[in-house]
């Protein structure tokens, strides 16, 4: 690390604590909340020392990506906060640099995260190790060796759905310079009962639904298969599918996979063969046939799906037929053929199919083996996977064969675990030279004893009772268990002479219990023998030897006539036993680095913590103990230098330089402290403090001091900026000053120089215009001089002409020249005078403009006088006439059409010469006042509208009308009886006379007429009554008015009449009370 690099440690920004072994106080519930309160930060991650705890988060996490490759890529363990990388740093940094040969041991229980952390580990070395095109084609292989092993050996389960039914230890071997130079795969115990049941909920092993779903059509057709799950017996229906899981996609992974890890396509082919033979294996069925001795004997019910088998991995049908049938026994010489039942056949038919199945997948693991192995023979460092199913200790009575095989496989590891960090403890302690105090833990070789002991452990004696002749059963085999093992402090069983679990009801009979390092455990014996022998009828793997698929034929070397041996082959105990001692050794020789994987809940979901759950895994993966053994001595450990880096602010001596070796520091800054001296040592290179306090101890008083430095750094860093701004503002200041100032006078010397100008200006003004006024004076004096003497010299001329010139002779002219021209205008007046008539426009022209007013005048006076001599020509008749006509024309110009017509006619007054004509003599006799007017009119009859001629005569008290023929008088009405005459607007001549209701006339009623000299007569009529009676008649005049007749009102109504009426107006009546007169239209 660079000096300049910020140097940080796991201590820092710690989430409750982030290394276990500091942990106060040390115990299950606070380890527990200490791990939940990290899990809920999503801080998954927690040490023991150096061992990695994992919680299962159970969602992806941000915390893989490349940058944080690079973050703990080269960092010192504890130096970030705790990380899987970190743990794979450290191992490939000392496997590289220190030549240490790694182990790397992953345990946990199903879903803990096994897998996925080994995952981690490899891609994480992948990313930091050596690059070039030959290491990148290694690091691929290896890495793609996964998902093939996966596809299958993986199968989902309730626990898991990706679950890893087989142990996996793999070295991954690098050179010197720690370029990855290939890999060795070893698996452990392929679950293979999977291939022929699963449990409820369960699936089988993923490539089969991968096969199926992913296939192309002809691949499908190729192996005589079907896409449809529910065809095959050995599918489990209920969880065919797994959310989140595309198996078709899945399936293409595996074979892109499968490529690169160097597969050819004839062998990815074949393995597919002996997948579907597998497969199809299941759906052959028995049926019982009799026999001659009584005896059931079974036959394949379907042929057809035989012949298919067959021919998959090319059998002859009659071969397999017969080894279904069929069990020969060998002994020495002797052979002998029983036949099988149905049952026997089907137990024969499955352990065909779990031996094909798990035969396939160690040669699977072999041939990648041989893909990845490394191609040189120079040394090689080696850091090992180990990738193991963990402890099972669930369900009463639920706990098999496989599980007691796989919890003494994590029994062993525990073991060396251990041992390990008990030698590794040991080993510091004794290379820094401290002395090593002895540590009390729990040991479980006892245990591992139990079982492995050659003679009298479980392992051995179940070997013995499957080998054993006579009738051997799994209670036999308990049986044996009790007489041996009974003593065993940590075995029990209800049968053992110990009488102390006799009435112990939690262990039933068919069980035995045994007491392991992490709880005890209850197995059911049922199936161990049988399971133990893993037995496959040698018919069966000589019928398969016989077949001409390659693979299918390599498969089963032991079916090899030639080759038989009589021997039984090794039992399953004994072969896991020896591979786990194998294991072993290997692992014994490797530093070990361990990640103990934690489920955090059943639901495989995210965000729960599920106490109960996490505190069992805690208990058998047995990190108390690890806590306990890893702090017996010394809590906490760090090399010098960084611990003087860390703590050497809190001695004045070390800081903030020291310079002296950073031993000889760390001692002086412990001394200064106080720290008693039992609570530490000095080691060659490093610190040992012993209690977790004291390093809290020291963290806090390193954070105080920190704040305290912080607060002095801060306290100096404003003094100084507060200075330096002083000094900018003060500097700043005088520059402002001088600036100002110097402005200021620049303006004072303007202003003053300004001022001086006005002040000479305004002198030099005055002076000037005391000048100016005094030559003005000057010249005013000589200009008053030369006009004295001008006026003087012209008054004495003046004098001396006078005598020569008239004075007034302009003004005389002119009025002389005015009257002339007056002369002129008015003798040119009286030569063009106009006529003496009135309505004569003519007038002279005016012959000056400057006459315009008198020439008016003129003109107006003489028409008015001109008017004057007319008007005096007038007679009195004359008078009396226009006065009349005067009169109608107030009354009906602008009102009656008829007027204009009436205008030119004299109103004559008597037409009728009454007293000359002899015809009316008689009339003329009755009427002795003088007659104003005289003429025949028409009378309107009011029934039909004919007109009846009538004389009409106006005196100057009444009117009559009398017959035209005779004389006779018809009506007489003294004009005070009239109220007024009616007409209407038009042309026509029909009028009406009313009289006043009461007097005798009105009992005839109004008088309707019509006559051409309306106009003269209703003037007349007007004029005499206002002349005798000093009462104006009312003059109407409308288009429509009311007649009173007799009793009658009727109304007269005057309308346009049609051209072909001629031009007289006609009268009609319409109705009682309605008569039309049609007048011409105009
Ligand atoms: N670090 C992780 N980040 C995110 N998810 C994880 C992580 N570890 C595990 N998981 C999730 O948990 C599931 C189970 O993990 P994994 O298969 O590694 O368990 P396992 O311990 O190998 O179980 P088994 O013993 O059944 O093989 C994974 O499929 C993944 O979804
Ligand atoms: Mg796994």
């Amino acid at each position: 690390m660079s000096k300049m690099e910020v140097k940080t440690s796991l201590l820092d920004n710690m989430i409750g604590v982030g290394d276990m072994v500091l942990l106060e106080p040390l115990a299950e519930e606070s380890f527990l909340e200490n791990l939940k309160k990290r899990f809920d930060h999503n801080e998954i991650y927690t040490y023991i020392g150096s061992v990695v705890i994992s919680v299962n988060p159970y969602r992806s996490l941000p915390i893989y990506s490349p940058e944080k490759v690079e973050e703990y890529r080269n960092r010192n363990f504890y130096e970030l906060s705790p990380h899987i990388f970190s743990l794979a740093d450290e191992a490939y940094r000392s496997l590289r640099d220190q030549d240490k040969d790694q182990c790397i041991l992953i345990t946990g229980e199903s879903g803990a995260g096994k897998t996925e952390a080994s995952k981690l580990v490899m891609s994480y070395v992948a990313a930091v190790c050596g690059k070039g095109a030959e290491v990148n084609q290694v690091k691929e292989q290896l890495l793609q060796s996964n998902p093939v092993l996966e596809a299958f050996g993986n199968a989902k389960t309730v626990r898991n759905d990706n679950s890893s039914r087989f142990g996996k230890y793999m070295d991954i071997e690098f050179d010197f310079k720690g370029d990855p130079l290939g890999g060795v795969i070893s698996n452990y115990l392929l679950e293979k009962s999977r291939v022929v049941k699963q449990p409820r909920g369960e699936r089988n092993f993923h490539v089969f639904y991968q096969l199926l779903s992913g296939a192309p059509d002809d691949m499908l057709k190729k192996l005589n298969l079907e896409r449809d799950f529910s065809k095959y017996n050995y599918l489990g229906l209920d969880s065919a599918t797994v959310n989140g899981v595309d198996d078709a996609a899945n399936f293409r992974t595996v074979r892109n996979a499968m490529q690169i890890v160097g597969f050819m396509d004839d062998e990815t082919q074949s393995v597919l063969e002996v997948v579907s033979a597998v497969l199809k294996l299941g759906n052959i069925e028995f049926k019982p046939e009799s026999r001659v001795n009584g005896l059931d004997e079974s036959r394949v019910k379907d042929k057809n799906e035989l012949k298919e088998i067959c021919e998959l991995i090319g059998i002859e049908q009659t071969v397999l037929e017969r080894a279904f049938s069929f069990r020969t026994v060998e002994a020495k010489q002797e052979k002998v053929s029983t036949t099988l039942n149905v049952a026997q056949a089907y137990y024969a038919r499955d352990a065909l199919a779990k031996n094909l199945y798990s035969r396939l997948f160690s040669w699977l693991v072999n041939r990648i083996n041989e893909s990845i192995k490394a191609q040189t023979k120079t040394r090689k460092k080696v850091m090992g996977v180990l990738d193991i199913y963990g402890f099972e200790i669930f369900e009463v009575g639920h706990i098999v064969f496989e599980q007691f095989i796989i919890n003494y496989c994590n029994e062993k590891l525990q073991q060396i675990f251990i041992e390990l960090t008990l030698r590794e403890e040991q080993e510091e302690y004794i290379r820094e030279g401290i002395e090593w105090t002895h540590i009390d833990y729990f040991n479980n070789a006892i245990i591992c004893d139990l079982i492995e002991n050659n003679t009298n452990g479980i392992l051995a004696m179940l070997d013995e009772e499957c080998l054993r002749p006579g009738t051997v059963s799994d209670e036999t085999f308990l049986e044996k268990l009790n007489q041996i093992c009974a003593g065993h402090e940590h075995f029990e069983s209800r049968m053992s002479k110990n009488s102390k679990f006799l009435n112990d009801h939690t262990l039933p009979h068919n069980c035995f219990r045994i007491q392991h390092y992490a709880g005890k455990v209850l197995y059911r014996v049922e199936g161990f023998v049988d399971k133990n022998n893993d037995l496959l009828y040698r018919d069966l793997s000589q019928a398969m030897w016989k077949a001409s698929h390659n693979l299918v034929k390599s498969l089963f070397p032991d079916g090899n006539p030639t080759k038989i041996n009589l021997k039984r082959p090794p039992t399953a105990g004994f072969q896991f036993k020896a591979s786990v001692a194998t294991l072993m050794k290997n692992l014994l020789t490797k530093n070990p680095n361990y990640i103990r994987c934690i489920k955090p809940n059943d639901k495989k979901a995210a965000h729960i913590f599920t106490d109960s759950l996490v505190c069992h895994q805690v208990r058998y993966l047995g990190l108390m103990e690890n806590v306990r053994v890893r702090r017996a001595g010394y809590a906490f450990r760090q090399t010098y230098e960084p611990c003087l880096e860390r703590y050497k602010m809190l001695c004045k001596q070390t800081w903030p330089h020291w310079r002296g070796p950073a031993r000889e520091g760390v001692e002086v800054l412990l001394k200064d402290l106080q720290i008693p001296r039992e609570e530490y040592s000095y080691g060659r290179s490093k610190i040992f403090i012993r209690n977790p306090r004291t390093l809290f101890h020291l963290e806090d008083q390193r954070k105080q001091r920190l704040q305290d430095l912080a607060a002095l750094i801060q306290k100096i860093y404003r003094g100084w900026k507060c200075r330096t701004r002083f000094l900018l503002m003060k500097r700043s200041q005088i520059t402002v000053a001088a600036w100002y100032r110097r402005y200021a006078q620049q303006k004072k010397y303007q202003r003053i120089k300004s001022s001086a100008i006005v002040v000479q200006s305004y002198i030099r003004g005055w002076k000037a215009r005391r000048e100016l006024k005094r030559l003005k004076e000057e010249a005013r004096r000589k200009h008053a001089v030369a006009v004295i003497w001008a006026y003087w010299l012209g008054l004495k001329v003046r004098r001396d002409y006078r005598k020569f010139f008239r004075a007034n002779a302009g003004k005389k002219i002119y009025e002389f020249t005015i009257q002339r021209i007056m002369q002129k205008y008015f003798l040119e007046l009286k030569n063009k005078m106009p006529s003496m008539s009135p309505i004569d426009k003519t007038w002279p022209a005016r012959p000056y403009l400057f006459l315009e007013a008198t020439h008016t005048e003129l003109r107006r006076i003489f028409h008015l006088w001109r008017c004057k001599k007319y008007r005096d020509l007038f007679t009195e008749q004359k008078k009396a006439i226009y006065d009349e006509k005067l009169e109608a024309s107030e009354m009906f110009k602008d009102k009656k059409a008829l007027y204009p017509s009436s205008v030119g006619q004299p109103f004559q007054g008597d037409y009728l010469e009454i007293s000359k004509n002899p015809k009316y003599q008689k009339l003329s006799t009755l009427v002795e006042e003088k007659i104003i007017l005289a003429d025949i009119v028409n009378k309107i009859n009011r029934a039909n509208g004919k007109a009846t001629p009538r004389i009409f005569l106006l005196t100057k008290n009444s009117f009559l009308l009398a017959d035209q023929k005779s004389g006779q008088i018809k009506s007489s009405v003294p004009l005070s009886d009239l109220t007024s005459a009616s007409m209407s607007a038009q042309t026509d001549g029909f009028f009406a006379v009313r009289v006043k209701e009461g007097t005798p006339a009105a009992a005839k009623g109004d008088f309707l007429l019509s006559s051409d000299r309306l106009i003269e007569i209703v003037t007349k009529l007007y004029r005499t009554c206002l002349s005798s009676t000093k009462e104006k008649i009312n003059i109407e005049i409308s288009d429509e008015f009311l007649v009173q007749f007799k009793q009658d009102k009727v109304c007269v109504k005057f309308v346009q009449g049609s051209p072909k009426n001629g031009s007289v107006a006609a009268c009609k009546r319409k109705n009682n009370r309605l008569l039309e007169v049609a007048v011409p239209s105009p």
